[in-house]
């Protein structure tokens, strides 16, 4: 495959709209010219795409800038009920993952990271407005298959559980998204096959492994716009129960909910993938084993999330 082009999602293309850039697409292991720049790409060659199993489309490197900025309007847009919840919800999950893939470049100018910023701010909104707004991006994002897809669905569930919580206002609601769209930064680092079950890594993988939200916070602090609430989100999500996670085993009950919440959700997407279950199936077997560990209102919360 070509790396002069870059991968973009197709879930974030709007059908029936212009699109500003050219499209390319992946046939076999040819990169193929798909549409011109202002082009209109019409829903039933969306469609058809999606229904060919295509995930993925192809840009040329100059034109990342203009895409963004189409995805930003996408995002503006995710209140428009003309468009059906589903292809809304895709939208959004697909333009969560992209935020994370660009998370750490976007932290190093205010433009990216206002632009993020405002994303998490339409997303949240999204999610707050229409009850089957969460379900629709759970189902459209599927299981977690690798770390971006995993943050973009702590941050989702994170949003959904705290807009039905009270305690959160519009600022400490997008601090706890940012914090659940950047925790595993840390985990570029670790070089072996993460999504074992953890008693499965040798001891000094087990290591590595628990390193990883302090060196997340390690790479983050040092940016302009990460306030240490976020850091401090970030160094504890791998928090849990009475003490049993870590680095610091803190006593979680004592922690302010958004610690909880990034814990709680983190914990359930990680045993969605180690266990190779969807979220809906996840949810009987994930409270048997881990329900005592959490509050029961927000234990309760997420039920009512999922069912
Ligand atoms: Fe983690
Ligand atoms: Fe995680």
């Amino acid at each position: 495959m070509s790396k002069e082009l870059y991968t973009i999602r197709l879930n974030t293309i709007r059908g029936n709209e212009e699109i500003p850039f050219d499209l390319y697409v992946a046939v076999g292991q040819r990169l193929v010219h798909y549409t011109r720049a202002r082009d209109e790409m019409e829903d039933d060659r969306l469609r058809g795409l999606k229904k060919h199993g295509v995930k993925k489309l192809f840009i040329r490197p100059e034109d990342e800038t203009a895409y963004l900025k189409y995805l930003e309007l996408g995002i503006e847009s995710l209140s428009n009920k003309s468009v059906s919840v589903e292809d809304r919800a895709a939208r959004a999950s697909s333009t969560l993952i992209v935020s994370v893939e660009n998370a750490e470049r976007n932290l190093d100018t205010e433009v990216g990271y206002e632009s993020q910023l405002r994303q998490l701010e339409h997303i949240s909104g999204f999610i707050g407005e229409d009850r089957k707004a969460i379900k629709s991006m759970l189902l459209a994002s599927g299981l977690s298959k690798d770390t971006n897809q995993h943050s973009a669905t702590v941050c989702s569930l994170a949003i959904a559980v705290a807009t039905k919580l009270d305690g959160f206002d519009k600022n400490s609601l997008t601090e706890l998204a940012y914090a659940a769209l950047l925790h595993d930064i840390g985990k570029a680092r670790l070089k072996f096959d993460y999504n074992r079950p953890y008693e499965e890594l040798t001891k000094d993988q087990q290591r590595q492994y628990q390193q990883h939200p302090a060196d997340g916070v390690g790479l983050l602090s040092g940016k302009p716009f990460i306030s240490p609430r976020i850091l401090g989100l970030i160094a504890s999500h791998e928090e849990y129960g009475e003490g049993r996670g870590y680095p610091e085993k803190k006593n979680l009950f004592q922690l302010d909910l958004s610690y909880q919440v990034i814990s709680l959700t983190n914990k359930f997407d990680r045993f969605c993938t180690v266990k190779n279950l969807q979220p809906f199936q996840a949810m009987d077997p994930f409270f048997e084993q881990h329900a005592a560990f959490y509050d029961e209102n927000l234990i309760a919360t997420l039920a009512t999330i999922l069912t």
